[in-house]
Formats: C-alpha cells, sequence, structure tokens
C-alpha cells in the first residue's frame, strides 16, 4: 500500500478499506476518514459499548503492516466498564475510544458493521385531491417594437394584469432568468408557473410540461421522497435509504452533541443529508422517466417541495443551531411553518421552487408527528382518540372535542435495539419476532431476511446477528407470559430450563433466545435482566405519557382508539404490547397501524394547500404537556414499571 511518512497505515478488515490517516484520530474517527461504516449507536460519545473492534497483532507483508495492539494505545477505564471481561479477554477495543497510534490491521466484527435497516417508508395512500400551490398560466406578450421599446418584464407584467389572480406577483431571479429566451422562443407565448399567485417561479415556451413537487420525510434513521405529479395527485415515484447522519449518532441527542463537539459538525451532517436527499430525488426522476410518459423530465420540473422530520432533524437541514433543543425547555426556532428556497439549503430541484418545512409545535413534537395527524384528524373525531408514533422519543397527540392534546415521552433507545445486550436496529439478521412455549419454555424465533420461523428452518440456515425492537418487546412479553419475569420485572433465579443462565460475573439471571451455534456472534444470545429493565423503563415512559393525556378528558368519554405511526408500529404485536402494557387499556380491534402517515401527511400537505393549512391550524391548536410538570409524575412513572400497567 502506499506510504506516507506523516500518517500510519490502517487496514479495515473484512472490508479490506485502507489507507493513511493522522496519528491520534480514534479509530472510529479513522474508520469514517476512510468509508468504512460502523454502528455508532451513541455516535461514538463513548456511552453505548457497540463499536467493538480487535486489533491485530503481527507481520502482514502484503500490505507491509506490522500491526501490534500496543498501536492503539493502553486500555481505558470506560472500555473496562462497557465490554465484558471475556470481549476484554479476547483483545477488543472500543473504535471511539482507542487512539491510532501505529500501523494496525483492524478488524470489525459482523455485530459492529452497520447493517442495511429495513426501510418501510411506503405511503398506503397514493393519491391526494390535487389543490397544489403551483399553477400554470398561459399569456401572450406583445412585442416590443422601437416606438414601444417596453422591456420584457414590464410586457409581461402586463400580460399578467389582464389575469386578475396575477395582479402584482412577484418575479423569482429564476424565473427573471427564464424570461428573455422564453418569450423570443415562443414568440411571445409563454407559460408562467406561479406559486401561491404570488410568485412567478418559471418562465417557459408554451409547452406542456408536467408539474412534479417532492415530499421529504427525514427520519432520524432513515428516509424517504415521493415525487408527486402536482395537478393529478398522484405519488408518481418513491425513494428511500437511510439518513447519511446515523454515522454521527443514531439518535437526535448524539447528532446535538456532535455539533456541540466538533467545529463545522452542523454543516457536515447538514451536506451529508442534502446531497442523499438530492440523491433520492435524481433516483426517483430516473423511475419516472423510465416509464412511457415522461422521458425527459428533470429537477427542473421539480417546483416545489414539503420537509417533516422532527424538530432536531428540520433544524438540522436548515443549518440552524439545534442546541437549544437539547436543553430545558427544549424550544424550537419556530412553531409555525417555516418557507424557504429549496436553493438556499442546497436542494437541487427548480431553482425557484420553496421548500414548506412542517410547523414545529415543541422541540419534541415535531413536523413529523404534525404531518402525521394531519392525514388522521379526520378519522380520530369519533370520540377520544390516540396518535402514538414510537422511537426513540414517543410522541402522542389526543384529540377529543375538537380540541388536541399531545406529549413526547422519554421512551429511550431500547426500543430501536440500542442499550440492550444484544440489540441491533431492524436490520438483516435481526431476531424481530419470538414466542416461548410456556410449558417447555423452548423458543421460536423469525429473522429479518428470512421468511420463515426457525422451527422451520434448518439451524445452520439460521445467522441471527441481534435482537430488534419489536423482537426483544415480545421476548418480555412472551417471557413474562411463561411466569419467567415477575409483575415487577425481576427475573426468576432457577428453572429445570437450560435456557436460564446465570452470568457468573454479576450473579444476574438471563435468558437464551438463540444458542451460540445459531448466530453469528460465536456465543449465545440472551436477553439479561438489564434489557428486561431497560424495556420496561421504556414502555412504562410511554405507557405515563398517554396516562396523563387522558387525564384531561377524565369524566368525557372513553378512548375509541389508538392509531400508532411509523415503520416500528407496522411491526410491532399489538397484543404483546398490551401484554407489557405499554398502551392504554383498549381492545385489540380498536388498535391501528397507520402505516408511514408522517410520510403521507407530508405528500398531502404538497398537493394541496388546504392540507398544508391545516399542519399550521393543527400545530397552533396542540396542547404540549410536559410530563416532568406533572405533580405525581414520578410516582405515575414508577407504577408504569410493573407488567402489565395498562389503565
Ligand atoms: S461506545 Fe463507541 S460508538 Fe458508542
Amino acid at each position: 500500500m502506499p506510504r506516507n511518512k506523516e500518517k500510519v497505515n490502517l487496514v479495515f478488515q473484512p472490508s479490506g478499506r485502507q489507507g493513511g490517516v493522522v496519528p491520534g484520530l480514534s479509530i472510529l474517527d479513522a474508520a469514517r476518514s476512510l468509508g468504512e461504516e460502523m454502528e455508532t449507536p451513541c455516535g461514538g460519545l463513548q456511552g453505548c459499548g457497540k463499536c467493538k473492534v480487535r486489533v491485530a497483532h503481527g507481520d502482514y507483508a502484503q500490505w507491509e503492516i506490522e500491526s501490534r495492539v500496543e498501536h492503539a494505545g493502553p486500555r481505558q477505564a470506560v472500555e473496562e466498564e462497557l465490554l465484558a471481561p471475556e470481549e476484554l479477554a479476547s483483545g477488543f477495543r472500543l473504535a471511539c475510544v482507542a487512539a491510532v497510534q501505529g500501523d494496525m490491521v483492524v478488524h470489525i466484527p459482523d455485530e459492529s458493521r452497520r447493517g442495511r435497516q429495513v426501510i418501510s417508508k411506503q405511503a398506503r395512500v397514493n393519491h391526494f385531491p390535487a389543490k397544489p400551490a403551483i399553477r400554470t398560466y398561459r399569456i401572450d406578450v406583445s412585442p416590443s417594437d422601437l416606438e414601444n421599446p417596453m422591456a420584457d418584464w414590464e410586457r409581461a407584467n402586463q400580460a399578467m394584469a389582464a389575469h386578475g389572480d396575477l395582479a402584482g406577483a412577484d418575479w423569482d431571479l429564476a424565473a427573471l432568468r427564464d424570461l428573455p429566451i422564453a418569450l423570443r422562443r415562443g414568440n411571445g407565448r409563454i407559460c408562467l408557473d406561479v406559486r401561491m399567485n404570488r410568485e412567478v417561479i418559471r418562465a417557459r415556451q408554451n409547452d406542456q410540461r408536467r408539474l412534479l413537487g417532492l415530499a421529504l420525510d427525514l427520519g432520524s434513521t432513515s428516509m424517504a421522497v415521493y415525487l408527486c405529479d402536482l395537478n393529478s395527485g398522484e405519488i408518481v415515484a418513491t425513494a428511500s435509504g437511510m439518513n447519511p447522519q446515523c454515522k454521527y449518532g443514531d439518535d437526535v441527542v448524539s447528532r446535538i452533541s456532535y455539533h456541540q463537539m466538533n467545529p463545522g459538525g452542523l454543516d457536515e451532517m447538514r451536506k451529508a443529508v442534502v446531497e442523499a436527499v438530492n440523491a433520492l430525488a435524481d433516483q426517483t426522476l430516473a423511475e419516472l422517466n423510465a416509464t412511457v410518459t415522461g422521458r425527459d423530465l428533470s429537477r427542473e420540473d421539480i417546483l416545489d417541495m414539503t420537509l417533516c422530520g422532527n424538530a432536531v432533524m428540520q433544524q438540522i437541514i436548515l443549518g440552524i443551531d439545534p442546541e437549544p433543543l437539547g436543553v430545558l425547555p427544549f424550544t424550537p426556532v419556530k412553531r409555525g411553518s417555516i418557507s424557504i428556497k429549496a436553493r438556499d439549503i442546497g436542494i437541487r430541484i427548480n431553482p425557484g421552487a420553496s421548500v414548506m418545512v412542517m410547523p414545529m409545535p415543541a422541540g419534541y413534537v415535531g413536523g413529523d408527528i404534525v404531518a402525521a395527524l394531519v392525514g388522521q384528524s379526520e378519522a380520530m373525531q369519533d370520540g377520544p382518540s390516540l396518535l402514538v408514533d414510537i422511537g426513540t422519543n414517543g410522541e402522542v397527540v389526543l384529540a377529543h372535542g375538537g380540541r388536541l392534546w399531545c406529549t413526547s415521552c422519554a421512551t429511550g433507545p431500547a426500543l430501536e435495539g440500542a442499550q440492550i445486550s444484544f440489540g441491533m436496529r431492524a436490520a438483516e439478521g435481526a431476531i424481530e419476532r419470538v414466542r416461548i412455549d410456556p410449558a417447555t419454555l423452548e423458543v421460536d424465533y423469525k429473522v429479518i431476511g428470512h421468511p420463515h420461523w426457525r422451527s422451520q428452518w434448518s439451524t445452520e440456515a439460521i445467522r441471527v446477528r441481534g435482537i430488534c425492537g419489536s423482537g426483544i418487546i415480545e421476548a418480555t412479553a412472551q417471557l413474562f407470559l411463561s411466569d419467567l419475569i415477575a409483575a415487577n420485572g425481576a427475573m426468576r433465579k432457577t428453572s429445570p430450563s437450560k435456557r436460564l443462565v446465570i452470568n457468573p460475573q454479576n450473579g444476574m439471571p438471563a435468558f437464551v433466545l438463540a444458542w451460540a451455534d445459531e448466530t453469528r456472534l460465536g456465543k449465545d444470545l440472551t436477553i439479561s435482566q438489564k434489557d428486561v429493565r431497560q424495556i420496561q423503563l421504556a414502555k412504562a415512559a410511554l405507557n405515563t405519557g398517554c396516562h396523563y393525556l387522558l387525564q384531561r378528558i377524565e369524566n368525557d368519554g372513553t378512548l375509541q382508539s389508538v392509531r400508532i405511526a411509523g415503520s416500528f408500529g407496522a411491526h410491532i404485536d399489538h397484543e404483546m404490547a398490551m401484554v407489557l402494557g405499554m398502551l392504554p387499556a383498549i381492545a385489540a380491534e380498536r388498535i391501528a397501524n397507520v402505516g408511514n402517515a408522517a410520510g403521507e401527511g407530508c405528500c398531502a400537505a404538497l398537493l394541496n394547500t388546504d392540507m398544508r393549512r391545516s399542519c399550521d391550524r393543527l400545530a397552533e391548536e396542540m396542547q404540549y404537556i410536559e410530563l416532568t410538570l406533572e405533580p405525581d409524575f414520578a410516582h405515575q412513572l414508577a407504577q408504569a414499571t410493573l407488567l402489565p400497567s395498562n389503565k
């Protein structure tokens, strides 16, 4: 490999990525600089223990590298805290802690490599009533001559005055640039694409163009764009992918920390996500152009855009400091919707196009839940109804009698698989469903990427990498139903089943879900007492949030429906969630998964200006309940950790 005296040389295995890096960088930063992707749920803040690597000790002639374990510096106290004794004994290090001090071959184990997340951002509705913000007007502009030498803009405005609606409309610079060419090519017959009858954003020859718009659903983990036909109200193409900011941390708190601790970090994260949006937009155009009807459609034809995400995601993509969202009282930059030019944030669509950014009713009740609500509010009018979006942060809205209350609950990262011994995101190889036979305590499970349950597979074919949020919820509920967990969450310490084991290090019980030979981990995959505690805390937070919202209508009707939004909602087993008491007591048939409601709401707002106005109105009406200010909050939260606790 090419050598550089000022740098040290690294090779990452098994990818084989290699290159020189400046000594002193953490192994994680070195990996990032070479394009190596790793799991970093805490964003490299030395808090999660998931960025495990092993430094090889030996001479590697093929790369001219003498790799030594000492080249990663001495082991730090935080590594002893976060790594298991057997991992320490096997030479594991944490990539965000160990510093590069000499040439190394670094092995990244399977569990630390970033898996491809399962992204389910498909909209269930693909046609919306169209009432777009962009309308096309055809006008005839009188020619200029020596006797009447009026400028192009004045003549165009004169013609526009004939259309009463357009009187006094402004011109975007992009449209002004188009005007001379359009006028001359079209012999004075031109088409103007006008936003809200107030701003001309494109001038073109009198031709038939399809008017397109883009809706962006920007999640902390994954993102999706929906290319829509503004006139027909149809979603014509969709593309989704991971949010590239995941490498700075899985949750919004890690992203805020990355900004605080790295000069230029905000811009780095902003650019990363904007580039990804541009790439997804291109993907949708390519998909559309592959159809017979739309061969020559380009970015120029995307004339409008809407964007929804949590408040931190929205502020980062706008380049607005997200720090105030991370400290009390968690204040967003603006409560109402924001309208900006797409070009100002680097989105490469028509240069005159605007982006409507969803309102943010509170720091932790963001534009995504407003977008989700706008499509659901009608269905939530028959009696008290809850809309729940579950993630690292749970957002809940209660609708009743024309009023709206909302709150956010600190469900924590456990439901996304973080801070769980063998937790991982919902990616290939993760256990997503679990069943335990209460009589034999034998386990059956289903793994993402495989269509059948384990019992229908040959053992060798199953390659378990970890367990994701829905799997952990089911495992905990099943342990409770099998009497292996008491109501207070304590795991039994004795059982005839050999699956119940005692950790020799801490004397705590754990339950084996998958034996070592069924996994890629080289060891048994267990659910520990600590994991159960994490799930209890997460479900208690959600349950408590619902409790305080429902308290607002205590004597005013019973809960009629619970609508679960988001991809997590799509995977969660309602019955198991009820066993744990995650949701308030309600008949299972009154719980509905509403899929990617945020993405659908974002499309609805793109395609219909009435829906757009509704977003602002709903955000204005939402009354935020701060749970920690409730007088008996601590007691209520403690009570809600019991299994089950739904009331
Ligand atoms: S401990 Fe290193 S990324 Fe979390």
